[in-house]
């Protein structure tokens, strides 16, 4: 029997065991997927080995961890310092990361977007800033502090914190920022965010499950907006076909993946 796990702390919200056991039920694979609550991040590949797991999933805040640690990285995991899928092959434990293209095909609906803020600069920002570079759009950061722009500097974004920030005109806002996720905050001023809403034609929401004041404000300001459900559900289909060396159809994976919304919400 092959086993997979989430890795996270807290764990306890993930839906990620009902997606996967849900297809690898409806593909007829003799497999579990279980939730492992993790509190030490350095532990991660002992706790992979011991379990004797085929795969695993990576959630806040071990995905820095599982980069450093993990035998062999993907090219683009590499580029973005975090993994947040993990796939034994052999006697190897190699590193990816489904965040990014996940989140892109989330965004496959939304058309002729050029320009993009970002809000916030943590590992969900990197990873989609890397994916939006990838595709030639113009990304531009905006975060709380300064502490966490270095690597967007680095990698070519212009990035800026709420003192250095001046408004501009966005295609698309993406709030990457946990403001919003257990409390009700908006990511940035109030004043500021109204006017970018107002020059702007998409939002998105990596949180899920929640109508945040992020969505509220962009449900005001009549944008076209998606919170994180699509994100979550297309990371899932990716990792999964990485467990099985892509041999599956997207699709089918996604039909039956898309099954753990409705038991869950
Ligand atoms: N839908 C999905 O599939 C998916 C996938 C991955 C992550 N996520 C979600 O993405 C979010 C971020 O995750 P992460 O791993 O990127 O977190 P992270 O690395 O801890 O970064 C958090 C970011 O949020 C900013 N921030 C936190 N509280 C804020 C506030 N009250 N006002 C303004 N900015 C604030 C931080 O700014 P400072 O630098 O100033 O502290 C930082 O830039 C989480 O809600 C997570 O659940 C969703």
């Amino acid at each position: 029997m092959k086993l997979f796990s989430i890795f996270g702390n807290p764990v306890s919200h993930s839906i990620s065991p009902i997606m996967h056991n849900l297809a690898l039920n409806a593909l007829h694979i003799n497999g579990c997927y279980i939730k492992t609550q993790l509190e030490d991040g350095s532990k991660i590949i002992d706790k992979f080995n011991a379990l004797k797991l085929n795969g695993a999933n990576v959630t806040v805040p071990h995905k820095e961890f599982a980069y450093e640690l993990c035998d062999e990285l993907d090219e683009f995991a590499k580029d973005i310092g975090a993994v947040n899928t993990l796939v034994k092959k052999g006697n190897k434990i190699v590193g990816y990361n489904t965040d990014a293209p996940g989140f892109y095909k989330a965004i496959s609906s939304f058309e002729k977007i050029k320009s993009v803020l970002i809000l916030g600069a943590g590992g969900t920002a990197k990873a989609i800033a890397s994916i939006l570079q990838k595709n030639a759009l113009h990304v531009e950061v905006l975060n709380r502090s300064e502490k966490r722009l270095d690597w967007f500097y680095k990698n070519n974004f212009a990035a800026y914190n709420w003192d250095t920030f001046k408004i501009k005109n966005y295609d698309l806002i993406i709030n990457t920022t946990s403001a919003g996720l257990r409390d009700n905050l908006l990511p940035i001023d109030e004043l500021i965010l109204n006017q970018l809403m107002k020059e702007s034609r998409y939002a998105f929401e990596v949180i899920y499950n929640k109508t945040t004041p992020f969505l509220k404000l962009a449900t005001k300001n009549g944008l076209t907006h998606k919170d994180g459900s699509d994100m979550l559900l297309y990371q899932g289909v990716l990792a999964f076909n990485l467990f099985f060396e892509n041999k599956f159809d997207e699709k089918e994976i996604t039909t039956h993946m898309k099954g753990a919304f409705d038991l869950r919400y």
